[in-house]
């Protein structure tokens, strides 16, 4: 699966993400021999930066943040294809240079045409570039090479703004040339959740209400909104990665079995999980809020959260999310999805615990028995942790919980591609199945905005400590209904 010849053209290039993200995973692709040698990339910004001085910020961020060693040859080849053109994103003339650039591309280094516009920009300016693409007749072609666009999040603030965001993008590109990022696909802990789930017979005859208490979702981290205050602040935790990442990790774990692995049943399987989804009556009991104060973090003094550069000091932007939701379906209707995020917390760690019911009956009365669980660890450390009971050695009849763990790590030489490798390969492949559709992001946007609603009448986030698990809301809203929060 190596990429035929074509062109990125990359929107945002100053932005964290290009840097600390997409222009490593490019070239750790080249570097993996994944990308054809006539690769090209194309930035297109503001700076007022030559091809050169492009070259030398791509070559930073690559020694930075690539995957993959340093290779001489392999930053030969592909940086003469770097180029950069400068200009406003409503600047019509700038549209005419990149259009003369990918001309001269196809001629220089055999980009066949080919071109896939990577928009890592505020979505407020998604409708001008696609615009001005169209108007430079760059958005489609005679049908000989291809043209696709990329998107990355935030599609929207709310379900609203999320259509009309979709209904810009239609009017450029048809639906199967638009591909929306969200990198939680491209993790290869999260694609194996279809492997568990549907190539083995232990988990999927007992993954419903019959047999399984609750799930949790949680993604911890343990940095903080890190210069990033102007993006976050107004958006929030749940904004940021509940509506995408959890969610789809959420319908990853409740669907039923897809017909197959094409997008369009994957995508069906997906949406049909997230129209089902229901939300409590107390959607204030249900759900916590906080934001995090500064303080001492594992040896290290940081800031909180009103002390960002940049942040607004009064800001009611919250740090730390938690929801619940429950699915109406025959396979899921009583079991809630408890979904967590947040900022400056205990550690880093994304996992989804599959917590069980306690056996009916056992054979040691008296005792309590601990619930099973089954972990799947997203990420640091990838792997499946499967939680049970198990006989103590020696006389007597104790209990206790004990674990069995399959670490990628131990399993695998292979290690797994950084996500957004994958997603950018399978863009340049043109493979949809790892991007969700517009329809999966209105879905998402109809769960979380009466949520939102309810927080904004609430007022202020409570306030948490650095380096704990959250605010104590967080523990209430689990304890009402006698369970607690897994403490990975
Ligand atoms: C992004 C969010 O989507 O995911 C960030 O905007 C967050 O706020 C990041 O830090 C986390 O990604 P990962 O892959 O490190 O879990």
């Amino acid at each position: 699966r190596v990429a035929g010849p074509c062109a990125v053209v990359l929107f945002g290039v100053t932005g964290d993400l290009a840097r600390k993200k997409l222009l490593p995973a490019m070239y750790d692709l080249a570097n993996r021999g994944l990308l054809p040698p006539g690769f090209a990339l194309v930035g297109f910004g503001r700076r007022e930066w030559s091809d050169e001085e492009f070259v030398e910020v791509v070559r930073g961020s690559v020694e930075q943040h690539a995957r993959t060693p340093f290779d001489a040859d392999v930053w030969e080849q592909f940086s003469t294809g770097i180029r950069f053109v400068s200009g406003a994103f409503d600047d019509t003339e700038a549209y005419t240079r990149l259009r003369d650039v990918l001309g001269e591309l196809e001629q220089d280094r055999g980009t066949g045409g080919n071109a896939a516009f990577y928009l890592s920009i505020p979505p407020r300016a998604f409708q001008t570039v696609s615009t001005q693409l169209r108007d430079a007749g760059l958005a489609s072609t005679d049908g000989e090479s291809w043209r696709r666009v990329v998107i990355e999040k935030p599609f929207g603030h709310d379900l609203e703004s999320s259509q009309e965001l979709g209904r810009a993008i239609d009017a450029v590109f048809p639906p199967e040339h638009v591909f929306r990022i969200d990198h939680y696909l491209g993790k290869e802990t999260v694609q194996n959740l279809l492997a568990l789930r549907f190539s083995n017979v232990l988990y999927e005859p007992i993954w419903n209400a019959e047999y399984v208490d609750h799930v949790q979702i949680t993604m911890a981290e343990d940095i903080g909104v890190e210069g990033r205050a102007g993006y976050y602040d107004g958006i929030g935790a749940a904004r940021d990665v509940i509506q995408n990442h959890l969610l789809q990790l959420l319908a990853l774990t409740a669907m039923d079995r897809p017909d197959s692995l094409s997008a369009d049943d994957l995508r069906s399987a997906k949406e049909r999980v997230l129209e089902a989804v229901t939300l409590p009556d107390d959607l204030l009991g249900t759900t916590a809020r906080g934001q995090y104060l500064g303080g001492w973090q594992g040896g290290e003094h940081v800031r909180g959260f009103l002390d960002e550069d940049g942040m607004a000091e009064d800001s009611t932007t919250e740090t730390f999310a938690a929801i619940t939701l429950g699915i109406d379906s025959d396979r899921w209707r009583g079991v809630p999805f408890y979904l967590r995020t947040g900022k400056r917390l205990a550690r880093r760690v994304t996992e989804i615990a599959v917590v069980f019911k306690r056996p009916p009956q056992t054979i040691t009365p008296g005792q309590e028995v601990g619930q099973n669980a089954l972990v799947i660890r997203v990420q640091p450390d990838e792997g499946v942790t499967t939680r049970f009971n198990s006989k103590v050695p020696g006389p007597g009849e104790q209990l206790r919980e004990v674990t069995m763990d399959f670490g990628y790590s131990h399993a695998f030489t292979e290690a797994s591609p950084e996500a957004y490798e994958r997603l950018i390969l399978d863009v340049l492949l043109g493979e949809p199945p790892l991007f969700p559709g517009q329809r999966e992001v209105e879905l998402s946007w109809r769960i979380l905005d009466p949520i939102e609603e309810a927080w904004r009448a609430e007022g202020a986030p409570e306030s948490y400590p650095p380096g704990r698990w959250g605010p104590p809301s967080s523990e209430t809203m689990l304890s009402r209904s006698g369970r607690t929060w897994r403490q990975p």
